[in-house]
């Protein structure tokens, strides 16, 4: 195109352009005019605000519910929520207040309220408002050492006595810790940092540890950092944990366990998020010798709609200190998702007791290294006095609808010729898996079935039967041992 004609063509493409030019510079006026209107309806609003929270007249965002009677706010009896003050003085107080009027509500409004470990009462509610941060004192100086578990015999990683927990409780009825998603902060970084350079004398303290105490509800609150296992209610009865959030470091905070139901009866556990840096869930019921003689089972928990990160070790476990027994237990819609391993039942010579009557129905693992686990060697003992002809029974479990992605081995069942795993049961079980290797669903010691089809396909260990229930092929051999740790 010659230049003449080129600049011809610019000024008729020039002249096309100039009324829809015309129409966006009109459009632009009135945006810019919308705008306008909106930040000066905004800058209006915050300055509203400011004053009234200059005036102390701002709506607090939600208002505290009367959950009782009686209801007494923390900063009444002395306490200060700047994050540096000790509290522990002004939490006895109102709970000893809480304690002689035969049971109240205690608000923890917003702040961040540091304190040392305190005992609750009961018949009181802890309700922690929005924005309302309890911090445990990271100075083991602060911590009351208490004696040992007596199904335990020992703090669990030191002997003698140990830390007692940050909330704790002993004997109550009738206690509720809840709020409007306040949260319950440990603070563990320090402690995890002196576990591991071994420099505390006795063992870690929960976050929160109610012992021989019965109608407990906790709920809608956050509880993170725990210097060990984080919630562990012992030896307690008709317990619900519902709505909560859970959070530790997912690797390098050890111990740091989301809920341990340990000899518990009556229990749930539902609709919550927990990810942290051991089990999600751990039921449990004492260790060894000590276990065996204290002899309180774990029994009627249900575990519903909870999603699950555990990269160091499962989303819920059964075990490994299961001495007591464990029996009736429910785990259903559980999600667990980037973890290493999906459920585990973990135990080993020397526990005694028994794992039986377990329901597993609808999980799903995403990203999950091995599915199923199934263990009898953690041999893990709290000394040398444990009997080593203690063996567990591990029988009647079944798993039903049990979906996956990514997952590396779907299940590795280890029975061993002392601790069989008896009348196991699978069944709608179709899992994606990433390894490639030939065994990935390993096998040893176990009996039990397959009922109709399941992906990946079963080990040679176990019966199957069709889905109306017809055998349809008897295993062979029960006791092959097709195990491949490698993966
Ligand atoms: C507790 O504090 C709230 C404001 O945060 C106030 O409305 C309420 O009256 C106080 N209750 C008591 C019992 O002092
Ligand atoms: C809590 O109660 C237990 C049992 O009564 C007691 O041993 C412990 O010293 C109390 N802890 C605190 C911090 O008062
Ligand atoms: C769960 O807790 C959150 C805040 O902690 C709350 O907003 C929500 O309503 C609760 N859900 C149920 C079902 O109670
Ligand atoms: C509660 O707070 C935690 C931690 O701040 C947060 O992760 C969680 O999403 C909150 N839950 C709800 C229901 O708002
Ligand atoms: C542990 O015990 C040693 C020796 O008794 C003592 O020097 C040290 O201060 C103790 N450490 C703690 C954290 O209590
Ligand atoms: C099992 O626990 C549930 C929920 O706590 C309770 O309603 C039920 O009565 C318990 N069942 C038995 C047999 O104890
Ligand atoms: C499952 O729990 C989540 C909280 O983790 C909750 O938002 C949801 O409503 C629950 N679902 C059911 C079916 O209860
Ligand atoms: C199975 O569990 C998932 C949560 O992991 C839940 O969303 C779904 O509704 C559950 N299915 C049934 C049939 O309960
Ligand atoms: C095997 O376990 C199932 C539950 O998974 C139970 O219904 C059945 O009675 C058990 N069978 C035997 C022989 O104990």
């Amino acid at each position: 195109m010659p230049d003449s004609l080129r600049i011809q063509h610019r000024k008729l493409e020039y002249k096309r352009l100039i009324p829809s030019y015309l129409l966006s510079h009109h459009t632009l006026l009135t945006l810019l005019w919308i705008i306008g209107f909106i930040v000066i309806v905004i800058w209006q609003r915050t300055a509203v605000e400011r004053l009234l929270i200059y005036r102390g007249l701002a709506p607090s965002p939600r208002p505290i519910p009367k959950l009782r009677p009686l209801v007494f706010n923390l900063s009444d009896f002395g306490a200060v929520g700047d994050g540096v003050t000790v509290n522990t003085k002004a939490f006895e107080r109102a709970i000893s207040e809480i304690k002689k009027r035969g049971g109240g509500q205690l608000n923890v409004q917003p702040g961040y309220w540091l304190t040392a470990p305190f005992n609750l009462t009961s018949h009181m509610t802890l309700f922690l408002a929005e924005n309302a941060v309890i911090l445990g004192i990271d100075d083991e100086n602060y911590w009351t050492l208490l004696p040992p578990l007596p199904s335990y015999g020992y703090g669990r990683e030191r002997h003698g006595p140990r830390y007692g927990s940050l909330i704790h409780g002993q004997n109550l009825k009738d206690v509720v810790i809840t709020g409007h998603n306040g949260t319950i902060n440990g603070q563990g970084r320090s402690w995890w940092e002196k576990y591991r350079k071994n420099l505390l004398n006795y063992t870690r303290g929960p976050l929160l540890q109610l012992m021989w105490s019965r109608d407990i509800h906790i709920s809608d609150v956050t509880f993170r950092d725990s210097p060990f296992w984080t919630l562990h209610p012992y030896d307690c009865e008709n317990v619900v944990i519902r709505n909560v959030t859970i959070l530790a470091p997912l690797t390098e905070a050890p111990n740091t366990d989301g809920i341990d139901p340990d000899s518990c009866v009556d229990m749930v556990i539902e609709d919550s998020y927990i990810s942290t840096g051991d089990d999600g869930v751990a039921i449990k019921s004492g260790w060894d010798q000590y276990g065996i003689a204290y002899s309180r089972p774990s029994s009627n928990i249900t575990i519903r709609n909870l999603t699950v990160r555990s990269m160091v070790s499962a989303g819920v476990s059964i075990g490994s200190e299961m001495s007591g027994g464990v029996s009736n237990i429910i785990v259903e819609n559980l999600l667990v998702w980037n973890s290493k391993r999906g459920i585990r039942i973990k135990t080993s010579a020397g526990r005694g007791g028994y794992i039986r009557h377990v329901i597993y129905r609808n999980l799903t693992l995403q990203n999950v290294r091995v599915g199923i686990v199934i263990k009898t060697d953690y041999n893990e003992h709290p000394d040398e006095g444990y009997d080593p002809n203690a063996l567990p029974v591990i029988e009647d479990i079944s798993f039903t609808g049990i979906r996956g992605q990514g997952v590396r081995i779907p299940a590795r069942i280890y029975g061993s010729p002392e601790i069989p795993v008896q009348n196991i049961t699978f069944q709608d079980i179709t899992v994606g898996i990433t390894y490639k290797k030939k065994r990935i669903f390993q096998c040893s010691f176990v009996q039990g079935r397959v009922i109709g089809k399941i992906f990946p396909a079963p080990c040679e260990n176990l019966d199957w039967y069709d889905d109306e229930g017809k055998l349809v092929r008897q295993s062979t051999n029960k006791n092959t041992q097709d195990l491949d740790y490698d993966g």
